[in-house]
């Protein structure tokens, strides 16, 4: 059982704090404005990007040792086009840049909230959250934790895949965002 802190409580901060309850774990939330005292040993940015790399920022002593999850797509939201972070580097590695003794996670941006609490992908095939990190213990830390959940988890590499995984999440967003697909289907990962 682990203590997990999730910052954020909107769609994401919910669907992923359900998933760790329901593995057994321990889950409380943290409004991003109060004042942060007790930490668990895996924190989740369930915000925006700026907001999630203000908090790193801001917290850089209180999450040392931690693991830290990064789960934003980083879009420009003003033309839908772009991500904001320079195109050889991702979201999660400049909050990586932020929290140097911490271990940052780029996890669960490949899946749309509501796949995350029917477990599935259009309503047929197992959701699969997607981790990123170049601490392999902080991975298999959380697909540990999430072992009973009902979402199936996979290492897909280094912190430098953290940079595809944004590019699929930004494509999976105009998907949906257009009508092509539903916020209830996705990519899916088969083997
Ligand atoms: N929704 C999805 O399917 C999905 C999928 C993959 C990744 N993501 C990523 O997950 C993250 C959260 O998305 P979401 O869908 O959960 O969004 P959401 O439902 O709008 O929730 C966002 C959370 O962030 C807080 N927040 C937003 N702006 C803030 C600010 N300026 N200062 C302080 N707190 C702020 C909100 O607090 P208040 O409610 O008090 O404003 C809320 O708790 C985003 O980075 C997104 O890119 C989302």
């Amino acid at each position: 059982m682990k203590e997990i802190t999730i910052f954020g409580k909107g769609n994401m901060g919910r669907a992923i704090g359900e998933n760790f309850k329901t593995a057994g774990n321990n889950v409380n939330y943290i409004d991003v404005d109060d004042p942060v005292e007790n930490i668990g040993s895996i924190i989740i940015l369930a915000v925006p990007y700026n907001v999630a790399l203000k908090i790193a920022k801001t917290n850089r002593a209180l999450f040392v040792g931690t693991t830290v999850i990064d789960i934003t797509n980083p879009l420009d939201f003003d033309t839908w086009d772009n991500l904001v972070v320079p195109a050889d580097s991702s979201a999660a590695a400049q909050i990586a840049n932020e929290l140097p003794d911490s271990k940052v996670v780029k996890g669960f941006n490949t899946t749309f909230a509501a796949t995350l609490i029917s477990k599935k992908i259009g309503g047929e095939h197992q959701t699969t959250v997607q981790l990123a990190s170049d601490h392999d213990d902080a991975k298999q830390a959380i697909i540990s934790a999430l072992k009973g959940s009902g979402l199936a988890v996979l290492d897909s590499g280094k912190l430098r895949r953290a940079r595809e995984l944004e590019a699929f999440g930004f494509l999976q967003m105009t998907l949906a965002a257009s009508e092509k697909i539903t916020w209830n289907g996705g990519f899916g990962v088969f083997n």
